[in-house]
């Protein structure tokens, strides 16, 4: 795992957006899987200026997000998919034939969650999953007990993620209960995974996930068994990381090979 520890939010976003855009003009047809929540808010207005300002081009890119909420219609204000399309969509030339989102509304989900499984298939495979991760160390919506070989299902949220969440509906009644997921087993298998946390209310999750011990209890912790995991932090979601000195040497060590590659060319 890569652990990359920045000053504050919007240089995770910068940093975050930075990895995505060379992905995307490295190879213009990348599939994308997406995130939603407070998270990664930043990275799609960074990513909408990049594409504004310097022309990054989502014309052939594939998305595929997480999660969606059972039981809300894409046009409902807290729906992932009316989120996505105001917070990243419209701002950037993507295909909407091209972007996919779990439907909250699916008649037979059993049915409609294998679709979305073969559709990835179908596309080759998710390149880049950007990922949040919630106070109770889940990602997507693997809440703490699922499986870690789990695919796209419906999953029942925790009390916590409820509370979490809450304040995206005004209330915690109106949290929907249920939701439509990628597994642990689906996002396991997207080349590269990019993990962004902010905020001290994360970092419990954090220390969990990058030096706890691999448990379905904090499902991303499974993150460990993947060969090519990238973390971007805020210094307070890094707060209780033991070795947080050491991920800092290896970063510089880093970044000192890579400018020594620019100048040689
Ligand atoms: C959203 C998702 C969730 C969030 C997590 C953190 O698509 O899959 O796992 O990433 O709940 O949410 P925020 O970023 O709002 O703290």
């Amino acid at each position: 795992m890569r652990v990359i520890v920045e000053s504050d939010a919007a240089a995770v976003s910068r940093r975050a957006a930075k990895f995505i855009a060379a992905l995307v003009r490295r190879q213009p047809t990348c599939v994308l899987g997406l995130a939603t929540g407070g998270t990664p808010q930043g990275t799609y207005q960074e990513l909408a200026r990049l594409h504004r300002d310097e022309g990054l081009d989502f014309s052939r890119v594939v998305s595929f997000n997480l999660d969606e909420y059972v039981g809300l219609a894409p046009t409902h204000p807290q729906s992932y998919r009316y989120f996505m399309q105001e917070s990243f969509f419209r701002h950037v030339n993507i295909d909407a034939r091209n972007t996919h989102v779990p439907d909250g509304r699916a008649l037979d989900f059993e049915a409609h969650a294998q679709q979305y499984e073969r559709q990835i298939a179908e596309r080759g495979g998710i390149d880049l999953q950007l990922l949040g991760i919630g106070t109770d160390g889940h990602i997507a919506f693997n809440e703490p007990g699922s499986s870690l070989g789990s695919r796209t299902r419906l999953k029942m949220l925790t009390p916590e993620t409820l509370a979490d969440n809450a304040r995206f509906f005004g209330s915690i009644e109106a949290v929907p209960r249920l939701a439509v997921t990628m597994g642990v087993g689906t996002i396991l298998e997207s080349r590269q995974c990019l993990l962004l946390a902010v905020g001290e209310s994360k970092a419990q999750a954090i220390r969990d996930t990058v030096e706890g011990p691999v448990t379905a209890q904090v499902t991303a912790s499974a993150l460990q068994l993947h060969r090519d995991v990238i973390m971007v932090l805020d210094e307070p979601a890094a707060s209780k990381l033991a070795r947080l000195g050491y991920y800092r040497e290896v970063e510089k060590a880093q970044a000192e090979l890579e400018a020594a590659g620019r100048a040689r060319g």
